[in-house]
């Protein structure tokens, strides 16, 4: 199976983004995933929809994926969606009716996508699967790249897969080539990669492998 491959341009070189989309682009990955941070939600700051927006300037055919985390996503969803998002993820522990947000983000034509943290029971993002493109499932506590992946996360993906096929589950924080078939066997079909992507001495052979996991 094929699966989809987002690199996280947090990951990236970030005084010079510019050559990271492009190595993004061609690496031949078909998704470009960007965090957003408050400072609230989680202990750091990252990207707002300027800096989007700018990057859609050069992002080809790159699908960008907007993951949010952040506490109130009613104050960004529409900024984000004006700045060139396809899809764009909120966190079910936001402080916000979570069931309008996405009904917010379907009604700016875009994707919509609901993620989980570790501590959180995944049973809290039932009632929105259909409501929702894609669950995201957090391999990493959010806030930061380079963490190792928390295995409960795979449980976590094998119970959405059971409850429902068809949306898209992806798989955040700590993949790379060593554990991607597992999550992709657990049924996730989006892996989220930040610094197992920009480490890999060959992106492109490194898309091809992680793709076919
Ligand atoms: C973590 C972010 C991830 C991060 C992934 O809070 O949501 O998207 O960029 O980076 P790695 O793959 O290095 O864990
Ligand atoms: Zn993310």
């Amino acid at each position: 199976m094929r699966v989809t491959v987002a690199p996280s341009i947090l990951a990236g070189d970030l005084i010079d983004l510019r050559s990271s989309v492009v190595q993004i682009r061609e690496s031949g990955a078909r998704w470009l995933h960007i965090d957003v941070m408050d400072g609230y939600f989680v202990p750091n700051l990252a990207f707002g929809p300027q800096m989007v927006r700018a990057l859609a300037n050069c992002k080809g055919d790159l699908f960008f994926d907007i993951h949010l985390m952040v506490d109130h996503p009613e104050y960004f969803v529409e900024k984000f969606a004006e700045a060139g998002a396809d899809l764009i993820s909120i966190h079910v522990e936001s402080r916000c009716d979570i069931a309008s947000m996405l009904r917010a983000i379907r009604s700016f034509g875009k994707q919509a996508g609901l993620a989980v943290n570790p501590e959180t029971a995944v049973e809290a993002i039932f009632p929105h699967l259909d409501s929702v493109d894609l669950a995201l499932v957090m391999g990493v506590h959010p806030g930061f790249c380079g963490q190792k992946f928390v295995k409960s996360s795979l449980e976590k993906i094998k119970i959405i897969r059971r409850n429902n096929t068809a949306i898209k589950i992806e798989v955040d924080g700590g993949v790379h080539l060593g554990n991607a078939r597992l999550c992709v066997q657990s049924g996730a079909d989006v892996l989220v990669v930040g610094t197992s992507f920009f480490r890999a001495s060959d992106q492109q052979e490194f898309i091809k492998q992680i793709e076919y996991e």
